[in-house]
């Protein structure tokens, strides 16, 4: 299916910041044997993506408002709408040398999420959606998977480190998930998680202690790939809580029920 126009620039965008992150993921091996060792580095190519991103989206779109994990929020004189940008997410992944990291940017208007963008250039996967048109992997229409019982799973999550608020609360999570499920992965990238839960290759994912842009493209791609996704709560509150919960209808709901309310903190 032909990219609509509005795609077509986001994935411009991110086609170009990614080839930016390509280079200086070559680089990254280099640097691992250096004494002063590779987070500096990661850290500039972080910041050259989002700058490269920040660029062509202004360009294309006049006005629009940015919320960006490095830069934070940037107001336009457009009201109505705002790009939510990671520029690289799976940073860990690529400090050591790991393909498996994205670029994350998602639309919204008047507060909706409209269209999602998720490019992991070092294989060039695209997951791409917007609202009402269906969810893609490179050009073919994703679903998420019809399996129906916990225990035939496979279920994608992140673990908050140690000393983030809930870290106790989520190793009980973990453990009860665990005991229910064929299989757990922890990926390190939450753009990638809910992209792949959307095409089916995971059947769920959790995860509390988010941000916006960690999610802001994946949800959208998968509620076009006619998922369902909730906080932990089960209400629709994931950009602000950071918390999300993934599926199809039957596994969002009873892996929900597993992971149960977070405990207040
Ligand atoms: C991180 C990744 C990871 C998730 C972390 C995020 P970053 O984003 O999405 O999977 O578990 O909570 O912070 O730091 O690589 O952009
Ligand atoms: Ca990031
Ligand atoms: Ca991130």
């Amino acid at each position: 299916m032909a990219a609509s126009a509005l795609i077509s620039i986001m994935l411009a965008a991110a086609r170009k910041a990614g080839r930016s992150l390509a280079r200086d993921f070559g680089e990254v091996e280099h640097l691992q044997v250096s004494l002063k060792g590779p987070g500096n580095f990661v850290s500039a190519a972080d910041k050259r993506a989002e700058q490269i991103l920040y660029d062509e989206l202004s360009k294309a779109r006049h006005g629009y408002g940015f919320l960006m994990e490095e830069a934070g929020a940037v107001e336009g004189p457009d009201k109505s709408h705002r790009w939510l940008i990671d520029p690289l997410d799976g940073t860990t992944n690529f400090l050591h040398s790991i393909p498996h990291f994205a670029i994350s940017i998602a639309l919204q208007r008047d507060g909706e999420l409209v269209a999602g963008v998720i490019y992991n250039p070092a294989n060039g996967d695209i997951f791409t959606a917007e609202k009402g048109k269906g969810a893609f992997f490179n050009d073919r229409r994703i679903r998420v998977a019809a399996r129906s019982r916990l225990d035939d799973c496979v279920i994608v999550t992140g673990v908050p480190h140690f000393g983030k608020p809930g870290h106790e609360a989520y190793l009980a999570q973990l453990s009860r998930v665990m005991g229910a499920v064929a299989g757990i992965r922890r990926s390190g990238s939450a753009a990638l998680d809910l992209a792949w839960t959307a095409a089916g290759r995971y059947d769920g994912y959790w995860e509390p202690s988010l941000q916006a842009w960690d999610i802001a493209a994946g949800i959208v791609i998968l509620k076009e790939a006619g998922g369902f996704v909730s906080d932990m709560a089960g209400g629709r509150s994931m950009l602000e809580t950071g918390s999300i919960i993934a599926g199809n209808e039957t596994i969002h709901r009873n892996l929900r029920k597993l992971v149960g309310a977070p405990p207040a903190v």
